[in-house]
């Protein structure tokens, strides 16, 4: 957490803030919202998003539950987005299936956990706020964010083969075909839907157990959750969806540790692969932010970037179900949708997706 200076001040400037999220959610005074939080999360959000909701007339609450064990917390509390909180209480499930809208403010977030895709089915929209607060306004989404976006997923819908390349040796490619495609554009106002603010891309989760080549991280590059510029190449080899070796200096050695320490396999597999689609997105933002003050969507969405993920995908509609999740964003790689190049080292390239 930052230095807490002149936190009262800052709460009154986030309420009217979250105020104008709400809005776009379209959150009514009928409904019940239900902000989740643990004890490392940032209250400040979320007394801010409490009394926002309050001021729609809804019935709003705030649910803390304890923090998630010990021997996870090393690994998870820096973001890698899930968190087991939820699966450790008897009844907190129950609560966010329950309500209409939960605002996700736990510190490393729900995002991979087998609840949260029980709650979207029970009928739950779900918000997920954690980044700064200058992030929070300058990538806050608009209506054309959403409107690229989903042209966005269209072309991603069409395609069945994704392809990353690159100079430095990236030549990879994934199945796509009939696969889900997941958009995020920043807010929800549907039952069940998920979304993250900020941040606006789409991506997929492509076929499990399929997938060839190599993909070489460059210096510069950023790996989550630990949200750390990479310093030394690090070359990937994809067999069969999966990677079999991670090669490099002590970036490899770290990312490979990183795996081992889960002792799931599923750690090693491909679960989401995409090009950032927010135009507002900084790629070097990370560099001036705490990491454990962020999720780091600057960093994962930022135009023309390539995203991809090893580990847990079952919320993108896959099977691989482990703790173990990270994203690499890359800089200096070309995106194709089967032959179509779409981005370029921090270019979307063809105008209909501008
Ligand atoms: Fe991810």
């Amino acid at each position: 957490m930052g230095v807490p200076t002149a936190t009262y001040f800052r709460t009154a400037q986030l309420v009217p803030l979250f105020q104008r999220m709400l809005e776009r959610c379209k959150l009514t005074e009928d409904e019940t919202i239900l902000v989740v939080s643990d004890p490392d999360s940032n209250q400040e959000y979320v007394a801010a998003m409490f009394a926002a909701a309050r001021s729609f007339g809804a019935d709003a609450m705030s649910l803390m539950l304890p923090p998630p064990p010990p021997e996870q917390a090393v690994f998870i509390r820096t973001g890698n987005i899930s968190s087991t909180i939820v699966a450790s209480s008897k009844k907190a499930l129950e609560f966010l299936k329950m309500a209409d809208f939960v605002i996700d403010m736990t510190s490393v977030g729900l995002l991979h956990t087998k609840e949260q895709v029980a709650v979207l089915e029970a009928g739950t929209r779900m918000l997920m706020v954690h980044d700064p607060v200058e992030a929070l306004e300058r990538m806050f989404p608009t209506d054309e964010d959403k409107e690229r976006i989903q042209r966005h997923g269209r072309r991603l819908r069409e395609a069945k083969r994704v392809r990353v390349q690159s100079d430095n040796g990236t030549e990879v490619w994934f199945d796509k075909a009939d696969r889900p495609v997941i958009e995020q554009w920043g807010w929800t106002d549907e039952p069940g839907r998920w979304d993250h603010w900020p941040g606006a891309f789409a991506y997929t989760a492509p076929t499990e157990g399929v997938g060839e080549g190599l993909i070489v991280l460059d210096p510069g590059d950023v790996w989550y959750p630990p949200k750390r510029y990479i310093a030394t190449p690090v070359t990937m080899t994809f067999e069969n969806g999966a990677a079999v070796k991670i090669e490099g200096g002590w970036d490899a050695r770290m990312i490979r540790e990183y795996i081992e320490g889960w002792q799931e396999p599923e750690g090693y597999m491909i679960s989401h692969i995409g090009f950032g689609g927010h135009r507002r997105g900084l790629w070097n933002a990370v560099l001036f932010q705490d990491p454990l003050d962020i999720i780091g969507q600057d960093g994962r969405t930022a135009w023309g970037t390539t995203l991809f993920a090893l580990g847990s995908n079952v919320t993108f509609g896959g099977t691989h179900a482990t703790g173990c999740h990270q994203d690499f964003a890359l800089k200096q790689q070309r995106f194709y949708l089967d032959d179509e190049l779409v981005a370029d080292s921090g270019r979307v390239i063809p105008d209909y997706l501008h």
